[in-house]
């Protein structure tokens, strides 16, 4: 049987996030510059937003660029936007086509003017789409996403302070870069690095964790049917106990 076939369409998981990972490597491997990697990524990326959209997911958060990220060398760092500049170009028809709608995490303003303003465009286009909502987290840290929520929040209240009884989590979500958005169901970060590196962290308090050797180039969609296959054979429990859930 096809993985697909073995995919439970009534179990899909709502929120998928991924971390893209192995660029680099896949390219430095083939004996080429680590950008060439990059530009395969985005075949990868196209390849499973399609693939996502196809089977009905709700929401794909890729992370593109973190706030770390600009430590690279700036040649890699130059290159990686140029990539995204193009990327838009080419894939807005695609986005339009399968009734995608693109959303981004993230300072969007900390981005190269042409980038932001791209994206801006993008965005808004999509806007009414009600396909896939296909997240990119770009120069995005979940550090960065928290200490700015509570920088909103104390500047929202100055002159009105908040009741300290009134903050729970619902509150605080409001002011994350994901208000709207549910929390991720599952995790994929390829290229067999076990880390978060700085991702959702707020959010992925009871996603799944799928991690694969795959280097991300070289990631498809079948790779993520493997993946959302996994997370059907997993019990969520939420703290509760395996009886409470079978009920
Ligand atoms: C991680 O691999 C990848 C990135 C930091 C960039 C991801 C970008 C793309 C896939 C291309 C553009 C994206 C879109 C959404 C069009 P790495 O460079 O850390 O790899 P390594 O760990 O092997 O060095």
């Amino acid at each position: 049987m096809d993985l697909k076939d073995q995919i439970d369409k009534k179990n899909l998981p709502q929120h998928i996030a991924v971390i893209m990972d192995g660029n680099g490597r896949w390219a430095q491997k083939k004996g080429n510059q680590r950008i060439f990697g990059h530009k395969n990524g985005v075949k990868a990326v196209r390849d499973t937003v399609e693939g996502a959209a196809e089977l009905g997911i709700n929401f794909l958060t890729l992370y593109a660029f973190s706030t770390e990220n600009w430590n690279r060398p700036k040649q890699e760092v130059d290159a990686l936007m140029s990539l995204l500049i193009t990327s838009i170009n080419s894939e807005t028809d695609t986005l339009i086509k399968n009734n995608i709608r693109l959303l981004t995490i993230g300072n969007i303003d900390g981005l190269p003017k042409n980038v932001s303003a791209k994206l801006k465009v993008l965005i808004n286009k999509t806007a009414n789409n009600n396909g896939l909502s296909l997240i990119l987290a770009l120069n995005y840290s979940a550090r960065w996403e928290i200490v700015n929520a509570v920088k909103s929040i104390v500047s929202e209240h100055k002159q009105n302070p908040v009741d300290v009884n009134n903050i729970d989590n619902k509150f605080f979500e409001k002011y994350l870069n994901t208000k709207d958005i549910p929390d991720p169901d599952l995790l994929v970060r390829t290229s067999g690095e076990y880390r978060i590196s700085n991702f959702l962290i707020w959010q992925m308090a009871y996603s799944e964790l799928y991690f694969t050797e795959v280097l991300w180039p070289d990631f498809r969609r079948n790779d993520l049917y493997e993946a959302i296959v996994d997370y059907q054979k997993r019990e969520r429990r939420f703290g509760k106990i395996s009886e409470q859930i079978k009920k």
